[in-house]
């Protein structure tokens, strides 16, 4: 509840603020970057949160009976994993309650007081909002309340997707956010709305193969595209990704999107990818060929040449041996009849 109000306050005192200093106003909206000697500073004070939190800290505990085991089974918090991440230059305590989670065990008091997003992000935020909430997940009742940022974006683990670069390792992150519920009947069936014929029984997940195997190769799509490039509109290539997943009516189906020489996914999932990068070697598209061969997207125009070359040497042989075939049947029915 508190968490909420403050992001009522935060966002009314950015509008009230937005107002007076339109301008300027605008950088200081957004989380700034953090120089190195603060860095190693949050570093050295999440030490102490790791010494619980961690698989060396469960393994190994500070004190005798703590039973960690048990208590952090299903946390995945490792330094490994926070440290490169968007938020690993961060002091926990920043977005956990200030020092309440210093002493142990932590006070039931001030529990589930994590920041909101918007305390730190709220341009981006204020820009994203009327996305998010046209998408299915926000438009359907009972899943508005449950359904944040942060039930896509681990704010713990997550690399944005500019800084990865690599296709590969952002398909990966950002298919696992969506698989994470539509893979698994446990998590899906926490979030999903009453079925229409049976109110009180919750819906049933859709198998993601089945209902998407008119794509060949499903499972070689899922390793190479990401689902938000069929299930979102396309966004200038400087704008960020859009965050309205749309209707399922609406959802991309035609190969050509992607694969074709104008392919879509030059300002989605390549976009981080400098213009000379995606042009490399003559080839159109070679960022794709570089990572794997997109049919019909990855294309050089020399070979395009020869091919095209070919074909119409190939096309043109079949026609003369066909027309000489004719020739050569009407010349011998011809003879046969004058033979009679
Ligand atoms: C002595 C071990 C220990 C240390 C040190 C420790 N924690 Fe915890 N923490 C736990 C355990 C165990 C839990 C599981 C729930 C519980 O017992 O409160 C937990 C739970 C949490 C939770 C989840 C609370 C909830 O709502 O369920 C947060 C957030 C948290 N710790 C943050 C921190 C931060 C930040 C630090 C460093 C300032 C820290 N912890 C240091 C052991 C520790
Ligand atoms: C950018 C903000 C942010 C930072 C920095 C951050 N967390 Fe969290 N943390 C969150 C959010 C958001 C959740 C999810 C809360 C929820 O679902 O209600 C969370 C959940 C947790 C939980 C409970 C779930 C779990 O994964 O076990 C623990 C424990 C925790 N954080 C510990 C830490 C520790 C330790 C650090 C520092 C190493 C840290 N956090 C840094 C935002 C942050
Ligand atoms: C307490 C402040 C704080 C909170 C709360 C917070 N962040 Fe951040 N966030 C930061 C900082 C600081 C950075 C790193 C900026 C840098 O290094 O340039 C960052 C970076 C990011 C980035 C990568 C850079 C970018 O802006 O595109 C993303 C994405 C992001 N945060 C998303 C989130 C989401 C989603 C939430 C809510 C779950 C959240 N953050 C909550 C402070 C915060
Ligand atoms: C349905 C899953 C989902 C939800 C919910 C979601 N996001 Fe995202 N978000 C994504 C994906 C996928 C990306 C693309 C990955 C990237 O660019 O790093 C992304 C990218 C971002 C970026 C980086 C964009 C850029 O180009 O710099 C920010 C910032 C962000 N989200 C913030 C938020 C905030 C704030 C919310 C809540 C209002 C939110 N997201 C809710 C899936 C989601
Ligand atoms: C936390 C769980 C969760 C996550 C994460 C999640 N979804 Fe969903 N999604 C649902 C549930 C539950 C429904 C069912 C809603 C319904 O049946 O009305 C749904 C419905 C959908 C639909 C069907 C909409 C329609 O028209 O019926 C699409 C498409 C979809 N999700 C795509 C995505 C994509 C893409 C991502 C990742 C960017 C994602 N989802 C992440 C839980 C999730
Ligand atoms: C190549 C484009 C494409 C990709 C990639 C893609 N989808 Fe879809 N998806 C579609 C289309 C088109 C439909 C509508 C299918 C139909 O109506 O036959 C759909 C339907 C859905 C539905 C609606 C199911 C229902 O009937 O209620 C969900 C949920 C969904 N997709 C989730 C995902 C998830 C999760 C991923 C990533 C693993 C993903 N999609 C990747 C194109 C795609
Ligand atoms: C959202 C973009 C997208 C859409 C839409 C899409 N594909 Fe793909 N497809 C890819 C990418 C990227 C690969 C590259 C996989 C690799 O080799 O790593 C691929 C690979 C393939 C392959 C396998 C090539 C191989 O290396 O074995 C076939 C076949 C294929 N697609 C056919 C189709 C057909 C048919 C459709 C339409 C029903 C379609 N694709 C729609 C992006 C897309």
């Amino acid at each position: 509840m508190f968490a909420y109000w403050r992001q009522g306050f935060t966002v009314l005192v950015l509008v009230l603020a937005g107002s007076v200093w339109a301008p300027a106003s605008r950088a200081g909206t957004e989380a700034a970057p953090i120089d190195t000697a603060t860095i190693e500073k949050n570093r050295k004070a999440n030490e102490a949160c790791f010494a619980c939190h961690s698989a060396a800290g469960i393994k190994n505990p500070p004190k005798a009976d703590l039973d960690l085991a048990n208590k952090l089974k299903d946390s995945r918090l490792e330094p490994a994993l926070f440290n490169p991440a968007d938020h690993g230059v961060m002091d926990c305590r920043q977005c956990h309650a200030g020092n309440h989670y210093d002493p142990y065990p932590h006070a039931e008091v001030g529990k589930n007081e994590t920041a909101p997003c918007t305390e730190c992000h709220a341009a981006k935020v204020m820009r994203l909002e009327p996305q998010f909430n046209a998408s299915v997940h926000a438009k359907n009742e009972g899943l508005k309340e449950k359904f944040t940022c942060n039930t896509c974006h681990n704010a713990h683990e997550n690399i944005v997707a500019l800084r990865l670069k690599d296709p590969h390792k952002i398909v990966a992150q950002d298919n696992h956010g969506c698989l994470e519920c539509h893979n698994s009947d446990l998590t899906f069936a926490k979030f999903a709305p009453d079925g229409e014929k049976t109110p009180g029984v919750k819906r049933k997940r859709p198998d993601i193969d089945t209902i998407h195997d008119w794509l060949p190769n499903t499972k070689l799509h899922w390793n190479a595209v990401r689902c938000v490039e069929c299930h979102t509109p396309e966004v200038a290539a400087k704008k960020m990704l859009s965050h309205e997943i749309l209707d399922k009516e609406k959802a991309e189906k035609k190969c050509v999107t992607c694969h074709s020489a104008n392919s879509t996914l030059k300002v989605r999932l390549y976009r981080h990818m400098a213009k000379d990068e995606q042009q490399r070697l003559g080839f159109t598209n070679s960022v794709i060929l570089s990572n794997s061969y997109v049919i019909g997207a990855t294309r050089h125009p020399v070979l395009d040449g020869i091919v095209i070359g070919l074909v119409i040497l190939t096309l043109a042989g079949m026609l003369a041996h066909g027309a000489i075939r004719i020739v050569a049947a009407l010349r011998r029915k011809g003879n046969k009849e004058q033979a009679k």
